[in-house]
């Protein structure tokens, strides 16, 4: 359990303030609009070095989240690339790994045929599910990822978001994404973020068309079927 008690971020032109917001263990994902401060919320969670943090109370587990080396695995929205093997990069963030949690990283991440390559030289979408295996050999008990559905083609997305639902009994989960659609149907809690400010979390089935309209500021409807959400311009 993750609970931000304050945390106000400010920087010239734009500003976060949040009050009492709890982030339990499940897949918690973060929709809003480009500029709305979704990455802004997650490096002030991470905390280092942010320069416009002005109060930061936020705790793991009742314990105060000062570093979080042993806390959470996070990947920010951009990712510099330099010359490494993904064999070497899939371990380099982990002290010990045994050969049956890489195996099991690999295979789960249909990465097996990239191993020997340069991370310079994989596709986006490949990039991103080397990080994602990354993450998973870290084993770390909060996972944080900005835009994860960033460069992944459709059935890419589908297994990202079913790797995060197996491992959302064992972790507490964050992640921010466009794809509304996807996130209904796959969130244990959707938190809004708008302006700095946040809605939620809540549960998935308590977003309405008009909660989401409000936020990206155009006619959006929300479809509920069997299993999945589906979210569309109403004028369209
Ligand atoms: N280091 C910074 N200094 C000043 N303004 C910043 C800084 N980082 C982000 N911002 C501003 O904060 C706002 C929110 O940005 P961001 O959190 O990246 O939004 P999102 O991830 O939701 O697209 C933007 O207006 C952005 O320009
Ligand atoms: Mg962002």
């Amino acid at each position: 359990m993750l609970k931000i008690e304050q945390l106000r971020i400010a920087y010239e032109k734009f500003g976060v303030e949040i009050e009492g917001a709890t982030f339990s263990g499940g897949l918690n994902i973060v929709l809003g609009p480009n500029g709305g401060g979704k990455s802004t919320l997650m490096r002030g969670i991470i905390g280092y070095d942010e320069p416009g943090i002005k109060v930061r109370r936020i705790y793991w587990d009742d314990d105060p989240l000062n570093g979080v080396q042993d806390t959470i695995s996070y990947l920010p929205q951009e990712n510099p690339r330099f010359k490494i093997s993904v064999a070497d990069y899939l371990t380099m963030t982990s002290e010990r790994v045994s050969g049956s949690a890489y195996s099991a990283a690999v295979e789960r991440f249909d990465i097996s045929h990239l191993t020997n390559q340069s991370i310079e030289n994989l596709s986006g979408g490949e990039f991103k599910r080397v990080q994602c295996a990354q993450l998973s050999i870290e084993e770390k008990p909060v996972i944080m990822i900005d835009e994860i559905e960033q460069g992944l083609d459709l059935k890419y997305q589908h297994e990202m978001m079913q790797w995060l639902r197996r491992e959302a009994p064992f972790r507490t989960i964050i992640t921010s994404m466009h794809d509304a659609s996807l996130a209904l149907t796959y969130a244990d809690t959707i938190t809004l973020v708008r302006g700095g400010r946040i809605t939620g979390p809540m549960s998935p089935s308590a977003v309405t068309s008009e909660m989401l309209s409000v936020c990206y500021d155009l006619p959006l409807e929300v479809e509920r079927r069997s299993g999945s959400a589906l979210v569309y311009h109403r004028r369209l």
